[in-house]
């Protein structure tokens, strides 16, 4: 007999409970540890491409069903090769796929290998589709060759679904009869869900497409038309045309269109860029290489109804989309990580580009209005994050769709601006041009910016920089948020703290720069320009600064990323001095447009209808907001009744907008129903465009 030993009925209970616990916590354990073992060791089970391929070119056909098919789906069917070279030896390749079913070869294997150039491809041992991490995996029997090249081919269907990625479809109404066209959305994570590819944006490639379409369309794609000619395909009459090799490019710039769209305006640059506008679309355009696609209300503009804010979004959306055939086209960030590079660049090029086309504009002073301001709130909470990740830290679709935001536009544009108004725009220019020439057809991080920029300063004696690019702009890009920063007249101190919204905020993400800046300060004193005055540290002096009677103005212009403060006595001196110039001018200008505005918003249902065109489309949105506001249940359903029946994209949203106006919680929840019901409720039933 053993030793025994005894315990209480309570304490045993205990025991049992810790027991119980104790076996929860080892299966848990090794649940977990059994899931880590899996994610860390396969390849496929990491969602980035190992470095032992390289895709030389495709050649790809697909051909999309306008009509559903017997079983009530909409689909399309393709097949694709790739040439690609190995560069590492490896029994492996992985190459991105989502959502496709593929046609099995005689073996039962997803796709087919052969080698270019003479070169004997190893045999293929099996296949599989990894759905988590969206790859095909294909096991050789022998290893690929270092210097080969091979060519894989494959057959395949996918859905031609209407959720507005990858290959979608999109549909609306004409003369009362519905019209399906196919299009492309596939930045960032979707090429794969159109053809296999190796879809990371570094992995560029020419790509030669053909699309087989049905008769009355047409077919658009990347590259200029080569020629169109009519096929028989199961007693079926079915357009083919091919396209020119696309230039060596990322695979999520590829665009493919098939619509009974005409073109609207044929000019020379038509043959090297097409603009097209879609009736359902889900970013505001896409800069596809020499194909860029649209949301209706950034590219369709009526003056008769569009309001000159409508007028300003078209020209900064396509001046956007241009900018990027040169940023992110051209050179591409190596991964997306550094898609500030991409979007920074376009959104502050593309104010650029709509004050040279249209000057009168005055279009950059509404940088600090459109991308300044917005990013400040979002960059002043401790949840914000830097500009630029590391590499590692972004891997997952999911991941690499949450950096399309705001701190990657704006804030990306607005570092670049603040870059070059310190160095000047002509040393800028330079830069950039000396940048985009060496890495053209090619990718980049942003050091290789820093230094091309670097170049251009180091060989110009009028620029004078108190540290190198890399130190000053690390600073903004690698750390969250910006500083605010403090002015004190009675002595010349300045200083510079993180500005947080929530002053009481705890800040968790430490950073190597200890949220200082090397922040560069233009001033002026009673409308004198005083220069550029350099801040390196938490706190210094600077003698010109200190005052008692003389008004002091810091970042003029706000041309940099950070606030000012200042003591009492110069907030009071900068007021005295905003009331003397504006009030009157506000007084002047803007009364009377509230009295224009109280007149017809009052009269706004009695416009008999089809006429709304009477009320000026810069006015539009405030007329009919305040008619809805202060109107009921009839003001509403009117509004609704136009909206349903607006036959411009802009005019819908204009109205769909003055609906939310309304200050009856019933009425606003019938439109929260509606909007959740989806897209097909929202839809004006027929539109022109
Ligand atoms: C790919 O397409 C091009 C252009 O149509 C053609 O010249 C070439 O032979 C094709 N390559 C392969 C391997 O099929
Ligand atoms: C692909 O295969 C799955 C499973 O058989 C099926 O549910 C799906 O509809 C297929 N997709 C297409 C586009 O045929
Ligand atoms: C501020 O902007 C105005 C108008 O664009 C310009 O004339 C002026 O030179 C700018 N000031 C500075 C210091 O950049
Ligand atoms: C509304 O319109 C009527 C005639 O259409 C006009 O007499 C009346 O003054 C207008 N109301 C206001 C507030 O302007
Ligand atoms: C709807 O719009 C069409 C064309 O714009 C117009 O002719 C028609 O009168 C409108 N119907 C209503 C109810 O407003
Ligand atoms: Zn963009």
């Amino acid at each position: 007999m053993g030793k025994g030993f005894y315990i209480g009925k309570r304490l045993r209970l205990v025991f049992l409970v810790l027991g119980i616990s104790a076996v929860v916590s080892i299966l848990a354990l090794s649940v977990i540890y059994s899931q880590e073992k899996r994610k860390s060791n396969k390849p496929w089970d990491k969602y980035r491409l190992p470095d032992s391929l390289s895709p030389q070119f495709y050649n790809v056909t697909l051909w999309p069903r306008l009509v559903m098919d017997e079983r009530g789906m909409y689909f399309f069917t393709g097949t694709s090769g790739v040439a690609f070279t190995c560069l590492k030896e490896t029994d492996l390749i992985l190459i991105h796929s989502s959502k496709l079913n593929y046609t099995l070869t005689p073996q039962s294997h997803h796709a087919m290998l052969t080698g270019l150039g003479g070169t004997l491809a190893p045999a293929i041992v099996k296949t599989w589709l990894q759905t988590q991490t969206q790859f095909m995996v294909i096991h050789l029997k022998d290893k690929l060759q270092v210097g080969k090249s091979y060519w894989l081919h494959t057959e395949f269907r996918g859905e031609l679904s209407d959720d507005l990625g990858g290959f979608y479809r999109s549909e609306y109404v004409e003369n009362g009869v519905k019209k399906v066209l196919a299009t492309t959305q596939l930045q960032p994570t979707d090429a794969r869900k159109a053809f296999p590819c190796f879809d990371e944006p570094a992995m560029k490639a020419v790509f030669h497409i053909t699309l087989l379409h049905p008769p009355e369309t047409v077919a658009l794609s990347n590259g200029m038309e080569l020629g169109t000619e009519i096929i028989i395909i199961n007693n079926q009459e079915v357009l083919r045309t091919r396209f020119e090799p696309s230039a060596k490019m990322s695979s999520y710039l590829l665009a493919f269109v098939v619509s009974e769209f005409t073109n609207i305006q044929s000019s020379p640059e038509a043959d090297i860029l097409i603009n097209i506008a879609l009736p359902d679309f889900s970013a505001g355009a896409m800069e596809n290489w020499g194909l860029v696609t649209y949301r209706e209300t950034s590219l369709l503009y009526d003056p008769k109804v569009s309001s000159i804010a409508n007028r300003q979004l078209v020209a900064t959306v396509i001046s956007h989309e241009l900018a990027h055939m040169w940023f992110g086209n051209l050179v591409t960030m190596r991964w997306w990580n550094n898609v500030w590079l991409n979007e920074g660049f376009a959104t502050y090029v593309s104010y650029l580009g709509a004050d040279y086309a249209e000057p009168t504009w005055n279009i950059k002073d509404l940088m600090v209005l459109h991308e300044l301001q917005g990013v400040f709130e979002v960059d002043a909470l401790v949840s914000s994050h830097p500009l630029s990740s590391r590499e590692d830290e972004i891997s997952t679709p999911a991941h690499i769709n949450g950096l399309f935001d705001t701190i990657t536009y704006s804030k990306g544009a607005m570092v670049l601006r603040m870059l070059s108004e310190f160095l000047s725009e002509p040393i800028f220019a330079k830069g950039l041009s000396n940048y985009l020439q060496q890495f053209a057809y090619s990718t980049t991080v942003y050091t290789d910016l820093w230094k091309k920029l670097q170049e251009v300063v180091d060989g110009d004696s009028s620029v004078h920089l108190p540290e190198s690019i890399k130190e000053i702009m690390n600073r903004w890009i690698l750390q969250m948020g910006y500083p605010v920063v403090t002015v004190n007249t009675n002595t010349g101190g300045i200083s510079q703290q993180h500005f947080l919204m929530d002053s009481e905020a705890k800040v968790d993400s430490p950073s190597e720069y200890n949220y200082e800046w090397y922040v560069p300060i233009t001033w002026m004193k009673k409308g004198v320009n005083m220069g550029q005055h350099w801040l390196l540290s938490k706190t210094a002096t600077h003698e010109p600064m200190r005052t008692n009677t003389e008004w002091v103005l810091a970042n003029v212009n706000v041309t940099g990323y950070f606030r000012v403060n200042y003591d009492p006595q110069n907030w009071e001196r900068l007021l005295t001095q905003l009331s003397l110039d504006h009030k009157m001018y506000l007084r002047g200008k803007v009364q009377p447009l509230f009295d224009h505005f109280r007149v017809i918003t009052s009269n706004w249902t009695q416009i008999p209808s089809g006429h709304m065109d009477r009320i000026h489309p810069d006015l539009k949105r405030t007329v009919y907001c305040n008619a809805i506001a202060s109107g009921g249940v009839e003001e509403w359903d009117f509004g609704w009744k136009m909206f349903k029946n607006a036959s411009i994209a802009a005019e819908a949203m204009t109205l769909l907008f003055a609906l939310s106006c309304s200050k009856e919680p019933w009425l606003l929840n019938r439109q929260a129903k509606v909007i959740d019901r989806g897209f097909d409720a929202l839809r004006p039933p027929e539109r022109f465009r």
